[in-house]
């Protein structure tokens, strides 16, 4: 039998590259993209038996020019830039890496909630630049004890980070259109509320929601003007999720208090951004999945799942509702 092409149609470090490559499953091979072009794109789909990327697009001309195709596959949650409709109209599956980053996400999500609270950013670069602010924020600084956390969003990535708020002492409300059952929500140490009322009442805002049409600018001018004064939003998620504009007026006005955005609109950020001039705003390049322990556990979940449909197995983790491998087609030809 021809050994089975997963054409990765993304551009990794090499370190990224190598996993990749050693979590090859055996009796398949790994192509991975050259160049990040139009042309080299389509001459991969064209080959590949399964197409796997880290957190850049899928199109859908490369789903359609692509004969073989058993799986999508994304190493990440989410799949906001994959033609959905493209993959479910040929019958392919569309996967994501399921739980497999979320710890680290939540991780990155405490660190962000942290680093808001206590001013980190600006105590940092005051010191490096020859500064020595000891009382200077303590007035804007607080504690996480005893403050109102909000989960947007309990999918994976938000069930890790109420059980890592367990023990910080703060009251974790959630909000989402799923609910857990009611031992569930006991054990992860979480009230479910509307949206309105979460934000109404929540101190720290923290969005985990996946980006798809009724996520879009979920949080918008109505939403931020809900918050109490001096609340602080983070957000992990997609830039989208919140609608930028409003969330920049919300903080020249000092309705918030701080925002700590691991995500944008427009990714890489554009140099114009005001977010970027803001000191009471954390910016960093979508990157809290960003560890080397998650890069293997990310691939491996990924690998994992080619290797189950590749056997004729369901895949696990589907996000378009296409639940069986697609029957070989054509065979390969060689
Ligand atoms: C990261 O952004 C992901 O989608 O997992």
């Amino acid at each position: 039998m021809a050994e089975l092409l997963i054409g990765f149609i993304d551009v990794v470090s090499p370190m990224v590259a190598e996993v990749l490559s050693e979590e090859t499953p055996p009796g398949m091979r790994l192509e991975l993209l050259v160049q990040n072009t139009a042309q080299a794109r389509l001459d991969l789909a064209r080959r590949a038996d399964v197409l796997l990327a880290w957190a850049g697009p899928i199109h859908g001309g490369e789903i359609e020019a692509s004969p073989r195709l058993l799986l999508v596959q994304k190493t990440g949650q989410g799949v906001d830039n994959v033609d959905l409709e493209a993959a479910t109209r040929r019958g392919v599956p569309v996967c994501n890496g399921g739980g497999a980053n979320a710890a680290t996400v939540a991780e990155f999500t405490i660190l962000l909630m942290l680093a808001l609270a206590r001013r980190l950013r600006t105590l940092e670069s005051e010191v490096r630049n020859g500064g020595w602010p000891n009382f200077a924020y303590r007035d804007i600084s607080f504690d996480l004890m005893g403050k109102t956390v909000g989960i947007v969003g309990l999918g994976n990535i938000g069930k890790n980070v109420a059980r890592r708020l367990r023990g910080w002492e703060c009251e974790v409300l959630y909000y989402d259109i799923v609910r857990p059952s009611p031992e569930q929500e006991a054990a992860l140490g979480v009230t479910f509320v509307p949206l309105d009322t979460l934000l109404r009442q929540v101190d720290v805002l923290t969005l985990h929601v996946s980006l798809n049409p009724s996520t879009y600018h979920l949080i918008g001018a109505r939403e931020l003007a809900l918050l109490r004064p001096g609340a602080v939003l983070v957000n992990a998620s997609r830039g989208p999720v919140v609608d930028e504009p409003a969330l920049i007026a919300a903080l020249e006005r000092g309705k918030l208090a701080g925002a700590a955005l691991d995500v944008v609109e427009q990714e890489p950020i554009d140099l114009d951004n005001p977010l970027l001039r803001m000191p009471n705003v954390v910016l960093t390049p979508h990157a809290a999945a960003g560890t080397r322990d998650c890069v293997r556990r990310m691939v491996r979940s990924a690998m994992a799942n080619i290797a189950r449909v590749a056997a004729g197995e369901p895949p696990r983790n589907v996000q378009n509702g296409v639940e069986g491998p697609v029957p070989r087609a054509t065979p390969r030809p060689g």
